[in-house]
């Protein structure tokens, strides 16, 4: 559908890991041992850790985030971090509506969209997270049931560079338990959400990075973004180790 693949962005979900000095000490090896790459890369840190981050990764090329963020711009939300916040200390992205918010926090459809919304309100891009669950995928509905919820994620979300969203397919049972979707399985599901993009946004769609998430890791990193509409990964365990996030740069190099 593309005439050129948009820049691959790895995607680093550190989750509730790291506190900040250990974030920050991470990030100055990373400074120190980043290798030339074409890969965006984008560590997404816990909320307290960003300013350490930020002064630490500076000069490295690679971008950070938050992995959560809220839907209201300010005011009494006890707990809840804006994303001008986030933007003031210099973060690009957010991920929102994770499998792990959805399941744990309640967060519905809607509140995805809020967020999503708020993010790109602020100037950051939001990763917008979503995937079937295992009996959805033995059903044989996990298409039409994650194409549902990227409609309703995505309600009222709007933006002028395409390249401000991005989507991540994270089939939830694929996350965290060392079972990987093969290469087939993200590219089928990831060229069935540049059709609902080319529906939303005629004009954009080509340009939308779609990253496949569950249990990726330096072995399999290069088949599972090998599919034409697959642009890159959001990695989880795999992130923690400043080793296996070279060894992935350099099974994409
Ligand atoms: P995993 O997590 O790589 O540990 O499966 C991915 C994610 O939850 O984003």
């Amino acid at each position: 559908m593309t005439a050129s693949k948009p820049r691959a962005l790895l995607a680093l979900n550190w989750k509730m890991n790291k506190t900040p000095s250990e974030a920050g000490a991470w990030a100055k090896s990373l400074q120190e041992e980043m290798p030339p790459t074409d890969v965006e890369l984008a560590i997404l840190a816990p909320a307290v850790a960003l300013p350490l981050v930020a002064a630490e990764l500076y000069g490295s090329g690679a971008a950070f985030g938050a992995q959560d963020v809220s839907a209201h711009a300010s005011g009494a939300y006890t707990g809840e971090i804006s994303a001008a916040m986030l933007a003031d200390v210099g973060a690009t992205y957010v991920i929102v509506g994770h499998s792990e918010r959805r399941e744990y926090h309640g967060e519905t459809d809607e509140v995805v969209a809020a967020k999503a919304r708020a993010a790109l309100t602020a100037g950051l891009r939001p990763i917008v997270c979503v995937g079937e669950r295992l009996p959805e995928r033995e059903a044989g509905r996990h298409v039409t049931y994650t194409l549902d919820q990227l409609r309703a994620s995505l309600t009222g979300v709007s933006f002028t560079d395409p390249t401000t969203l991005v989507i991540a397919y994270e089939p939830v049972w694929a996350i965290g338990t060392g079972r990987t979707a093969t290469s087939a399985d993200a590219e089928e599901m990831a060229a069935a959400i540049r059709g609902v993009l080319a529906e939303l946004y005629p004009d954009a769609a080509g340009s939308v990075r779609v990253l496949y998430g569950g249990s990726v890791k330096p072995d399999n990193v290069r088949e599972i973004m090998d599919g034409p509409n697959v642009n890159g990964a959001l990695v989880g365990g795999a992130s923690l180790q400043l080793g296996s996030v070279l060894g992935m740069l350099a099974a994409l190099a």
